[in-house]
């Protein structure tokens, strides 16, 4: 490895001048409008991985954004590595909250982040994290060091639940043979505490809609004697929670996993400050069920929260309205074992049935997804162990985190194998949010441990 570590100190300045250009490209997934963007952001990863050394390159077309796939193939009795990412990216909003525009990077110095962060749209949340892939397998394959076969599946549509792509694998499973899928789109505890993430919340999305009266209202003339849908909506979403931040809806925790001791005291070992942790937030009161702890409570406990809610007058100064509808998007947050089809039903249901007799209500599923959960006893689990234990010279822990991957419970549905979550971002990197960064310590320590990953795993199948 003594070659490959060489060659990526010798082109760091280049490696991240590459990553600032696909960067610069808004390859916003959710947005009909930037299609073409997200094209050329896939064009451009494609012309990546082809001057890295990958072999048989495509930009492959779906129903949706394009899968770039390519691979390296050194010797078929070797073990075979697929590594995933995704190129696309959450949309910018609220602009006027970003300090720079999300498309222009620049590097900034943060208290989290002394030697600078990237910050840009994308930055951790994918293309960052994504691209330290292509960058470690240009140094192993560069140097002749690389001691795996690869395959690279980028995809484009992460962000809107990846329809595409499981479709994708469950068509093309020859092609995407593999001992394990690799990927980096998690976190890590912080830079100087490295960790494995070993569990991902699953997903229930919903959107409501609740009717009043058939027309919006004069609030003065109907106002006490009609139902308000937002007054109605405002309320049934409330009472989602009891007092105790449990969720109400009947069954709802039926299939939740029970987390041995053991496991909870090893995930309360990450380091946590409850007081710097709220005063990030600057809140002054965390919430959620008193018998877990703020770590339990975003990991191995599901959640739900509403991700927007609107109705009626929103604009400038003050309309006297009581409006006929309101809506809200629900997420939840799923542990192993609930299922996302059951809970979303669940939740209609229940939804449904708590509405008053003065509305009607309409719940209409979103994308969701599977959780899923990482053992710790594979070789794929022990080399990143080892890479990881290598590069920052101490062992990583084992963590859960309350993100979602949809696509991982897939593959191992479809491809048979087990995933290793090698995330280097921080929790605190404002991924989805304004102002997203990536540390370059992160960028540059994923780069030179993602080698060592590849290394000890063909040692490991030996
Ligand atoms: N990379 C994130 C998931 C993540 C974030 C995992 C932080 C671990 C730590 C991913 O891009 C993402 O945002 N997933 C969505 C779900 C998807 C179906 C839209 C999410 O978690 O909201
Ligand atoms: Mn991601
Ligand atoms: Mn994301």
């Amino acid at each position: 490895m003594e070659k490959t570590q060489a060659y990526i100190e010798a082109h760091k300045q280049r490696f991240l001048d590459e990553l600032l250009e696909l960067l610069r490209i808004p390859s916003i997934s959710a947005d009909p409008a930037y299609a073409a963007e997200v094209k050329r952001c896939a064009e451009k990863v494609a012309d990546f991985l082809r001057a890295a050394g990958a072999d048989n390159v495509e930009v492959i077309p779906t129903k949706g954004h394009p899968i770039v796939y390519g691979e390296k193939i050194i010797d078929p009795a070797r073990p075979t590595v697929l590594i995933y990412g995704h190129y696309d990216v959450q949309p910018p909003d609220p602009l006027e909250l970003w300090d720079s525009p999300p498309f222009e990077p620049v590097i900034r110095k943060t208290e989290l982040h002394p030697d600078g962060a990237i910050f840009a749209r994308g930055a951790c949340d994918d293309k960052g994290q994504m691209f330290m892939h292509i960058k470690a397998f240009e140094a192993l394959h560069a140097t002749g060091e690389l001691p795996v076969n690869v395959k690279f599946m980028l995809e484009g549509e992460e962000e809107v639940g990846s329809d595409n792509l499981g479709i994708f694998c469950e068509s093309n499973k020859e092609k995407l043979a593999c001992d394990c899928v690799l990927l980096s789109d998690t976190s890590m505890i912080a830079n100087d505490v490295p960790s494995i993430t070993v569990g991902l919340r699953g997903l229930s999305y919903v959107e409501v809609e609740v009717t009043g009266p058939n027309r919006d209202l004069h609030s003065g003339v109907y106002g006490g004697a009609v139902a308000n849908p937002i007054n109605i909506l405002a309320k049934m979403i409330a009472s989602l929670h009891d007092e105790e931040g449990r969720i109400t809806i009947p069954g709802f925790y039926d299939d939740v996993e029970e987390v041995d001791p053991e496991e909870r005291a090893l995930l309360n070992q990450a380091p946590f400050d409850v007081d710097a942790y709220m005063a990030d937030l600057d809140v002054q009161a965390l919430f959620g069920e008193p018998d877990y702890t703020p770590i339990e409570r975003t990991t191995i406990r599901p959640s739900l929260d509403a991700n927007g809610i609107w109705g009626g007058y929103t604009g400038e100064g003050a309309k006297t309205v009581l409006p006929s509808k309101a809506y809200a998007k629900i997420s939840m947050r799923l542990v192993p074992h609930q299922k996302s089809d059951k809970i979303t039903k669940l939740f209609s249901e229940h939804f449904v049935r708590i509405a008053p007799p003065s509305v009607k209500v309409k719940v209409t599923p979103h994308h969701g997804g599977e959780p899923a959960v990482v053992p710790r006893n594979t070789p794929e689990y022990q080399a990143a162990h080892h890479a990881m234990k290598q590069t920052f010279g101490k062992d990583p822990l084992p963590m859960r985190s309350g993100g979602s991957i949809p696509i991982v419970a897939l593959f191992e549905q479809v491809l048979g194998v087990k995933s290793v979550l090698l995330g280097f971002g921080l929790d605190s990197d404002a991924i989805h949010s304004p102002n997203e960064h990536y540390g370059l310590f992160n960028f540059y320590k994923g780069i030179e441990t993602i080698p060592w990953f590849h290394k000890y795993y063909a040692e490991l199948k030996k």
